[in-house]
């Protein structure tokens, strides 16, 4: 039915459509951690196309964990200018020495290690545990909470429909691989990234090239632009 048939129309429709981004390898590569974090992080508060080209730099400068935890915190300041939200920059800085100091200058590969460490908060460690180890969880930025929250028709209003979102987006991960306990999580949260910053778009969505649209509930309604329904602030 739609509801199994959903998480693999989502990875099909990524394999034709998926947004070639200087983070993402060629399809079918492996994720260098690093690099996965060092985006996300510069993701957090900063658009994709302003990232690219400091993304680019930095790994042209300190291409791994072991250069930019040995580089000092003033040239990583020097890099980052431009981007704003300087905490990001000496988080990374200590990210990168507590890595080397605490993990061997090797990343943890779980949620939960990830959290330890400066920076990484609840949604990062989600990302780049998906993206970068396969790990099944579905971190949901406001692109994905868009998405979904018109999927479902979610009718509580943000913030407070966070954990409900949070419990639906969880159900577009494709079922684990026998054996593994893995599945293409990372490209489903990409997959739904890259839906909600071209397709599900805040106005005007282009529902007819959206390969959810047989069952979403938004749409069926009519009622796609009052998703996600927001709190008065
Ligand atoms: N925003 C945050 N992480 C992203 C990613 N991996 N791809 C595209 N947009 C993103």
């Amino acid at each position: 039915d739609a509801v199994t048939a959903r998480p693999a129309l989502l990875l099909a429709w990524y394999d034709r459509h998926r947004r070639v981004l200087p983070w993402r390898p060629p399809a079918g590569h492996k994720p260098d951690p690093y690099a996965v974090w060092l985006s996300e992080i510069m993701l957090q508060q900063t658009g994709v196309k302003t990232v690219g080209p400091y993304f680019q730099k930095f790994l042209a400068r300190w291409p791994d964990v072991t250069a930019l935890g040995r580089a000092s915190l003033d040239d990583v300041l020097r890099m980052w200018a431009g981007l704003g939200y300087y905490s990001r920059a000496r988080n990374l800085h200590a990210c990168a020495v507590a890595v080397l100091r605490d993990h061997n200058g090797v990343f943890p590969d779980t949620e939960e290690g990830l959290r330890t460490l400066p920076g990484i908060g609840p949604y990062t460690a989600a990302a780049i545990a998906a993206i970068a180890f396969d790990r099944r969880t579905m971190p949901v930025d406001g692109n994905i909470e868009r998405v979904v929250s018109r999927l479902f028709a979610v009718e509580e209003e943000l913030p407070q429909a966070k954990p409900v979102i949070q419990k639906l987006a969880a159900t577009l991960l494709g079922p684990s691989r026998a054996g593994d306990e893995k599945s293409r999580a990372g490209d489903s949260a990409q997959a739904l990234m890259d839906l909600g910053a071209s397709i599900c778009t805040p106005k005007k969505p282009a529902c007819s090239l959206c390969p959810l649209n047989d069952d979403c509930a938004a749409r069926q309604r009519g009622e796609q632009e009052i998703f996600p329904k927001k709190a008065p602030k």
